[in-house]
């Protein structure tokens, strides 16, 4: 059957961001704007990671080094695994694309949990394949029965959002194992680590060993959270040999430019740093998650940099106005999936007042 362009255009979900387009960084910098409707660091790069982009910067008559070689070398170094099993990618978002657009083709099934990341009804749209949505299960976590038992033959992708991205929910390492113990090996299990450094349950490193076990499982994380890096579009995935090579056929050259490769080669040497903005979020996130709670709001548990507000009563879209009128972004629940929410990323400390402030001001 022939897809028109139109009917191509049309199933394109269409990306929302987070603050209106044309507003600089250097506005929400200067504090104008609390941004928290992006699940960006509200932190800078480590200095030393600035004086590498500074370093890099003056040799942008050349193209970047294609192979990251520095960069791959650097993570391998820092995950015990060998660079081949290292891809690094324009974001994290490229590497799913393109792990889409390598495996998957009409008639083949992409199947994920629902309301997850935002990015995930561009897989099916792009390739044509068939999208199978799980909802979350009670308490807004992964269902991991029930995508089991959505598996089929045709199943060629299988996201697994962890923490979750709008819920912050997550999934112990001991779980995601026993799950892909019991996904036959024909399926990739993308396990999209967008927040993993957030998480108390686990060691962050904990699910990268089970790639030991699962030849079918690749982790994906990125320097756009805690590195502080979002600006300059960088993520990695650690999988197999077969996994690199088949995003390296259908992605164009030279996607990771060179300052974000000097920029992620040198925020890696810096877990010390990562530590200290890791515990600092975490350290905002029992702060605004108490006050939520005293406010007589539910959340759900998060594990991630950002709370998921269950607003009860209250209109959604009257409370994201009122948000934006007071300088405050947010995202709204309803184009994530869920419609009575809003999505919130911790800041620093200032500005998640002027955010529970609003918010106090708005549901009083
Ligand atoms: C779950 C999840 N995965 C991946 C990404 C994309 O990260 P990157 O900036 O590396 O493309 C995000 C960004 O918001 C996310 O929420």
């Amino acid at each position: 059957m022939t897809v028109t362009f139109a009917e191509k255009l049309a199933r394109m979900p269409g990306y929302q961001a987070g603050v209106p387009t044309g507003q600089a960084p250097e506005a929400i910098a200067s504090g104008g704007i609390a941004q928290l409707a992006s699940n960006e660091s509200p932190f800078p790069p480590h200095p030393k990671v600035v004086e590498a982009i500074q370093g890099a910067a003056g040799a942008m008559n050349r193209y970047p080094d294609p192979d990251a070689t520095l960069l791959r070398g650097r993570l391998a170094e820092r995950f015990e695994t060998e660079p081949g099993r290292i891809v690094v990618g324009n974001g994290s978002c490229e590497i799913l694309l393109a792990a889409a657009e390598a495996l998957c083709e009409p008639g083949d099934e992409i199947l994920y949990a629902w309301p997850a990341f935002s990015m995930y009804p561009y897989l099916p749209a792009l390739t044509g394949a068939r999208e199978m949505r799980v909802p979350l299960a009670e308490g807004d976590f992964h269902d991991l029965e029930a995508m089991a038992a959505e598996v089929t033959a045709a199943t060629q992708l299988l996201l697994i959002c962890n923490p979750n991205n709008p819920t912050g929910t997550h999934l112990p390492a001991a779980e995601v194992a026993a799950f892909c113990e019991r996904i036959p090996a024909h399926v990739t299990i993308a396990l999209d680590e967008a927040y993993v450094e957030f998480q108390t349950d686990d060691d962050p490193d904990a699910t990268v060993d089970l790639l030991a076990d699962f030849p079918n499982l690749v982790v994906l994380r990125t320097f756009s959270k805690c590195y502080g890096l979002a600006g300059l579009r960088v993520g990695y995935a650690i999988g197999s040999a077969r996994f690199r090579a088949a995003v390296d056929a259908v992605r164009q050259p030279f996607s990771v430019n060179a300052l974000a490769q000097a920029a992620g080669a040198e925020a890696i040497l810096h877990q010390d740093d990562v530590a200290r903005r890791v515990e600092t979020t975490i350290a905002e996130r029992i702060r605004v998650e108490e006050a939520l709670r005293a406010m007589g709001l539910a959340t759900a548990d998060t594990q991630a940099n950002f709370s998921w507000i269950h607003l009860g009563e209250a209109d959604e879209a009257e409370v994201v106005a009122g948000l934006a009128e007071r300088q405050v972004a947010v995202r709204p629940g309803t184009p994530l999936g869920d419609p009575g929410h809003i999505r919130v990323t911790y800041g620093a400390p200032a500005e998640d007042d002027r955010f529970l402030a609003a918010l106090g001001e708005l549901l009083a």
